[in-house]
């Protein structure tokens, strides 16, 4: 299997950040790694085209070296669920052609890294979300969370679910996306630790945006975060 899947407790928590840090790092170690955001919602259209923000942020991760139709090939103006944005462009996603596009990627290159869109229970069919297509592309997850108040509870119904389906959990990366301290903040990260056992915790800075939009240099501050012996070792050859 040569994949990794970043889903998160929620959106804006810093999965388009860490999926495009993991990549560059990758990259940089000398892994031929590539970055799919395959459907990606609220697209913006740009001469007469649906231009997906995530997919061109991870584009740039991958140093361009898979197309852009291939990082965000399923694009949606609604920024909605994937279910409810097809839905309103009158089409329908469907899972397996999700799961074929990441498979054909899969095959040539070393590792893909899938960035999801939402959390876990963001609806991709009528009756199935992103949990479902885990379970089926059945890649290890890093689970990204926002150090925030109510980061506690979020990480933990994410993991349970994920345990639930026996989906193998590389990391939880608690993400600070802004500025502001909450008093409790300095204690959250222990906690979690405590509730989540033997689950790698990591916790990756807020940082300008110098850095926040530049792969390389998210790149190399997640080679600080994760230290050097962390699950990403058993993906360089
Ligand atoms: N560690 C960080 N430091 C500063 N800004 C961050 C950080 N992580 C995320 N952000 C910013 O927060 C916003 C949401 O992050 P993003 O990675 O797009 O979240 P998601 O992919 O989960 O929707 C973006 O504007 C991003 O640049
Ligand atoms: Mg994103």
């Amino acid at each position: 299997m040569n994949g990794i899947f970043v889903t998160g407790t929620d959106t804006g928590v810093g999965k388009s950040v860490i999926t495009a840090g993991l990549t560059s790092l990758l990259r940089k170690r000398g892994v031929d790694c590539v970055a799919l955001k395959p459907v990606e919602t609220g697209c913006k259209l740009n001469h007469g085209e649906l231009f997906p923000e995530d997919g061109h942020f991870l584009w740039r991760a991958s140093q361009e070296s898979i197309s852009l139709d291939d990082v965000t090939p399923f694009r949606f103006s609604l920024p909605a669920s994937p279910y409810r944005a097809a839905a309103l462009q009158a089409t329908r996603l469907r899972i397996s052609d999700i799961i074929e596009h990441i498979r054909a990627i899969e095959e040539t290159h070393d590792l893909v890294i899938v960035e999801g869109a939402g959390g876990l229970f963001a609806p991709i069919e009528e009756n199935r979300t992103f949990a479902d297509l885990m379970k089926k592309l059945g890649f290890p997850v890093v689970l990204v969370a926002r150090l925030k108040l109510g980061t506690i509870n979020h990480t933990m119904l994410s993991i349970e679910a994920l345990t639930k389906r026996n989906l193998d959990i590389l990391g939880v990366i608690l993400s600070k996306c802004d500025m502001e301290e909450g008093p409790e903040e300095q204690y959250t990260p222990n906690d979690i630790k405590r509730m989540i056992g033997n689950i790698p915790l990591f916790q990756f800075p807020f940082v300008n945006v110098s850095v926040s939009d530049n792969p390389q240099e998210i790149g190399a501050m997640m080679e600080k975060v994760l230290g050097k012996e962390s699950f990403l070792e058993q993906f360089i050859c």
